[in-house]
């Protein structure tokens, strides 16, 4: 509560939905699936985000609160540090501080159902934010990239960089896949795996862990609980001491940067070295510690979330919502939160590799060339 800046203003006046339709190809949800002259809202925000131990959140956080603020809204930001109970008292009391509209980066998708009839029966808005929130009908937007097209991306470097198709000789590799209670998780597990099953199936590949989920739906078994580099590094430790006696890894599936790092630690204590026995490695988010990795060889990419766009996407959200304006969406068949498919907006992600960190991240100012080395 303390953070909320209290500023009576209404974000906008007018009454009829006007189509702000930025993007074409966009399809459009009425806001608050309503009438067409649904009333206005007052621009009064919470946000919650997971933690503050990931780059991305603080930039994502701190990037929305900026933009919102100077177009006058009324904003409480709050960081959880991943604990669901913290996230789900955060949300009361940015309802009880009179928020209407509720940007939500879920910890757990499953649990925010009650808190949420709360805020339906305030009239407040919720738009999930990077992460769908399950089970509840009062989810009315959610802006993600692409989250499917993220795991795709890392399964396809990897086939491509294996050169599977004509791989003679089986070529060792070890799947991870991100936080059980994250619903992104299991869409950048099944884009890669999609990929990357029928060459286990066929031999090219092999997983001398035995942690080779047999079908997507089976990921959470090799799931990172919190996504946290510290587990990653000890299963990695675990697979590394019990399966590879007298045997290489010669690539690793890393859902995102953070279990990235922690495997990259792992191996650098089981002696690889870059140049010599390094495995290829995949990654997600372009964190600063990352990209200085893939500047020494010892990450081979990371798909890339401008977060700045979709924090762009969701401010438009708001404005729209808020003027009782049509809301952009551009998914409305994917995002089935087990109640309703929540009208969605996705962003493209890409990927980035050595040759492509000044061109894609530095010169488009989402990093500064000394934050990572350069
Ligand atoms: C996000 C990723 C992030 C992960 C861990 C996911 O939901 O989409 O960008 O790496 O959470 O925070």
């Amino acid at each position: 509560m303390s953070r909320i800046t209290r500023i009576a203003t209404v974000f906008a006046v007018g009454a009829l939905a006007v189509s702000m339709a930025a993007c074409s190809g966009a399809t459009t949800a009425t806001a608050g699936g309503s009438s067409a002259n649904a009333a206005t809202i007052a621009c009064n925000v919470g946000i919650t985000m997971p933690t503050r131990t990931l780059e991305r959140w603080i930039n994502d956080g701190a990037q929305l609160q900026t933009k919102l603020k100077a177009a006058g809204c009324t904003v409480d930001l709050q960081y959880a540090d991943n604990k669901v109970d913290t996230q789900i008292s955060q949300i009361q009391n940015q309802i009880a501080g009179g928020a209407k509209i509720l940007v939500i980066a879920a910890i757990d998708g499953t649990a925010l159902g009650p808190v949420l009839d709360t805020a339906a029966k305030q009239g407040a808005k919720v738009i999930a934010y990077d992460r769908l929130i399950n089970g509840s009908p009062n989810v009315d937007y959610y802006a993600t990239f692409d989250n499917y097209k993220v795991g795709q991306l890392q399964g396809n470097f990897l086939k491509d960089q294996l050169k599977l198709d004509s791989a003679t000789t089986p070529i060792t590799i070890e799947p991870f896949a991100g936080s059980p209670d994250d619903n992104n998780a299991k869409y950048f597990f099944s884009g890669a795996w999609d990929v990357l099953l029928p060459y286990v199936t066929k031999g090219t590949l092999v997983v001398p862990s035995g942690k080779s989920p047999k079908s997507d739906a089976d990921w959470a078994t090799i799931g990172i609980a919190a996504w946290a580099s510290d587990k990653a590094q000890a299963e990695m430790d675990n697979r590394l001491s019990s399966f590879y006696t007298g045997k290489k890894v010669q690539a690793v599936l890393s859902p995102n940067d953070s279990l990235a790092i922690g495997i990259e630690a792992s191996l650098k204590s089981a002696g690889y070295k870059v140049g010599t026995d390094w495995p290829m490695i995949t990654g997600q988010d372009g964190d600063k510690a990352n990209v200085k990795a893939i500047l020494a060889g010892e990450q081979s990419m990371t798909v890339w979330k401008d977060t700045r766009k979709l924090g762009d996407q969701v401010f438009t959200m708001i404005q729209q919502i808020t003027k009782g304006a049509t809301v952009d969406v551009n998914d409305t068949t994917t995002y089935n939160n087990g109640i309703k498919v929540v009208p969605s907006y996705l962003i493209t992600p890409e990927v980035v590799t050595k040759d492509l960190v000044q061109s894609k991240l530095i010169d488009s100012g989402f990093l500064k060339a000394s934050d990572v080395g350069l």
